[in-house]
């Protein structure tokens, strides 16, 4: 399988100064950003002092553990500070990747990536030709399972980028199960069920960092159309000057106002399914600007993949009906992979655009 057009980097568009966007990255009317998406609203996703999980006092810590539940059932997106990584390593992380992608062009063409695996260097989502494009390209690299991790696939520079990548996921794995034992608990199983179910230690990790170049006419565009996460969790470094990540909420797209050295958490498809429902994984969209590129690093935390995921057996009760039929990860995330991002169909939602 190969992409169906010979791929044009973003960032190419957008250094060559042209005051307008080619067509095909100018999406239908109804799917561009308006006005009233990109007010400035007082409205912003939960944010959760995870320091508070180690207080003596356990009213706070239970408090804690609630504003958690709220977070992953009502909006299925949420801020955490206090999360244990360190801000030096967050900062790093993402300078390492501002050097990668500001290498000349002939040093990244050299890890293009191809739809089979989707690892390294990319422009495009999904292989349906003629598709309008999403204004942003990407990196895309394994950390587990450890036989999909290969360095050599990761940029060789800037120099110190693997080592840090390597350092900044084992943190973040790392913080994904302290998360997952939470989230276990709060839907009333035992802490290592959720765990389990991905497959325990035999999960996969893997890591999407996204450039969105300046574009001269975001108003046309987006940088990421609408789409949930098909996998378990996802951890978010955004840019902290830079804001550009929209959730949907009811009818509304909140622009999330990233807090400093903060996560951006949120749940993905599978972890819906687990919880039946109890948790939300839900959509999202990215939108660009004309004066500021932006980098962000989802690293997505995921069931082992030939593991069949379906609801949990003790949230399937007569009055809570197992709402999907269990299906590998691998299986799932086909539908992405050919299709590209396409709001949350895959789980059988299908919605109007908000406005
Ligand atoms: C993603 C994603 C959001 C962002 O990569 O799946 O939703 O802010 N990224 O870049
Ligand atoms: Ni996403």
């Amino acid at each position: 399988m190969n992409w169906p057009e010979p791929i044009i980097r973003v960032q190419s568009v957008s250094d060559s100064g042209s005051p307008i966007i080619p067509d095909r990255y100018i999406k239908p009317p109804s799917e561009r950003p308006s006005i009233n998406s990109t007010q400035i609203s007082n409205l912003n996703i939960p944010l959760i002092d995870l320091g508070d999980l180690k207080n003596d006092d356990i009213t706070k810590r239970e408090a804690t553990l609630k504003q958690l539940f709220l977070a992953c059932s009502e909006w299925g997106f949420f801020q955490v500070v206090n999360h244990g990584v360190s801000p030096q390593l967050l900062d790093r992380a993402r300078e390492v990747w501002y050097g990668f992608f500001h290498q000349p062009m002939e040093v990244k063409q050299a890890y293009a990536n191809s739809p089979v695996t989707y690892e390294g260097y990319g422009s495009r989502l999904g292989v349906q030709k003629g598709a309008v494009l999403d204004w942003g390209d990407y990196y895309y690299l394994h950390y587990l399972p450890c036989s999909l991790k290969d360095h050599e696939k990761w940029p060789a520079l800037p120099s110190d980028l693997r080592e840090v990548i390597d350092e900044y996921s084992a943190q973040v794995v790392k913080f994904c199960g302290t998360l997952m034992k939470i989230l276990s608990k709060n839907l009333g199983l035992g802490e290592e069920i959720l765990q389990n179910a991905f497959g325990g230690d035999d999960i996969g990790a893997c890591l999407r960092v996204n450039f969105y170049p300046k574009c001269p006419q975001p108003e046309l565009t987006l940088g990421l159309s609408p789409h949930s996460d098909p996998g378990g969790l996802t951890v978010l470094l955004p840019d902290e000057n830079v804001a550009g990540l929209q959730v949907r909420k009811d009818d509304q797209w909140i622009t999330v106002k990233p807090a400093p050295h903060a996560f951006i958490v949120n749940i993905g498809d599978q972890t819906q399914v687990l919880s039946n429902a109890r948790y939300k994984s839900i959509e999202h969209r990215v939108i660009v600007n004309s004066d500021k590129e932006r980098v962000s690093l989802a690293f997505f935390y995921n069931p082992k993949s030939d593991l069949p995921i379906g609801p949990a057996e003790e949230l399937v009760t007569p009055e809570t009906p197992a709402l999907y039929p269990a299906m590998t990860f691998d299986q799932y995330r086909l539908y992405i992979r050919t299709k590209g991002p396409r709001g949350k169909s895959q789980l059988g939602e299908s919605q109007n655009s908000p406005r």
